[in-house]
């Protein structure tokens, strides 16, 4: 089945602190977003690549793609995003040429995911799950807090989830094409992923393993983690 990626990537980064927009940040002298668009080419699935640019970066985001070196047998297409992720990735599927049966979402800020988690994921869809997350385990023991009764008060712990039930949930994120249309079509609550709006359908989602390297570049010291493995990677 034809497979796309859609890469959200119209955010600006606000945690990461003042400076371009997150994507457009260099990681090894390379742009985020290059490295993320590559890792979704990387896979040989993947025929069709649809980037969310910043509302005032799709021509960057263009002269970009057309800058660095990319697979041949990759398409690309850019298109501009909205005010938050789901809007963007809505925006990004509008693009979404009729003949791809099998969709990636992914996000730019998560530019060092490893092929064979690409791949993992693709083959989970292909198998016959509509919807498939990479995940992991918890390192933290996570708490579950009431709002602090004024601010600067210390927070009332109310539980205490099972550790080993819990997973951290990555990108890219796959799914039958008909199934996360249907979901960007119908479901309207805020939610932080896209399996999450397929979940409010009442579609079974599936989690397969995630990997360490699929870590969301999120705040300055995600910055000097990725630096990091991106030099490992280049010993
Ligand atoms: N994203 C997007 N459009 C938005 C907001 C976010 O396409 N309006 C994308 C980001 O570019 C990123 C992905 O969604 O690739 C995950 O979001 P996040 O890590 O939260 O990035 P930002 O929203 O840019 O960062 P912050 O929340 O710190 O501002
Ligand atoms: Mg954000």
């Amino acid at each position: 089945a034809p497979t796309a990626a859609v890469i959200p990537a119209a955010g600006r980064g606000v945690r990461l602190g003042p400076g371009a927009p997150k994507a457009l940040r260099a990681l090894g002298g390379t742009p985020m977003l290059i490295h993320a668009v590559r890792a979704m080419a990387a896979s040989r699935a993947v025929s069709l690549v649809i980037v969310v640019a910043p509302p005032d970066g799709t021509a960057e985001v263009k002269s970009l793609l057309d800058a660095y070196a990319l697979p041949e047998r990759t398409d690309f297409l850019v298109v501009s995003g909205g005010a938050s992720r789901q809007e963007s990735v809505k925006l990004g599927l509008d693009a979404l040429p009729p003949e791809y049966a099998i969709v990636l979402v992914h996000d730019a800020a998560r530019p060092l995911v490893p092929v064979d988690t690409v791949d993992a994921v693709i083959e989970a869809v292909r198998d016959g799950a509509p919807a498939v997350v990479p995940a992991l385990p918890l390192a933290d023991t996570v708490k579950q807090v009431e709002p602090a009764a004024a601010p600067g008060d210390p927070e009332p712990v109310v539980a205490t989830p099972e550790r080993s039930l819990l997973r951290a949930v990555q990108t890219p994120q796959g799914f039958d094409r008909a199934t996360l249309i249907r979901a960007h079509e119908t479901v309207t609550d805020a939610v932080t992923d896209d399996a999450g709006m397929v979940e409010q359908l009442g579609v079974r989602v599936v989690a397969v393993p995630g990997h360490e390297e699929a870590f969301k570049v999120t705040r300055p010291l995600d910055l000097v983690l990725a630096e990091a493995v991106l030099a490992r990677r280049r010993l």
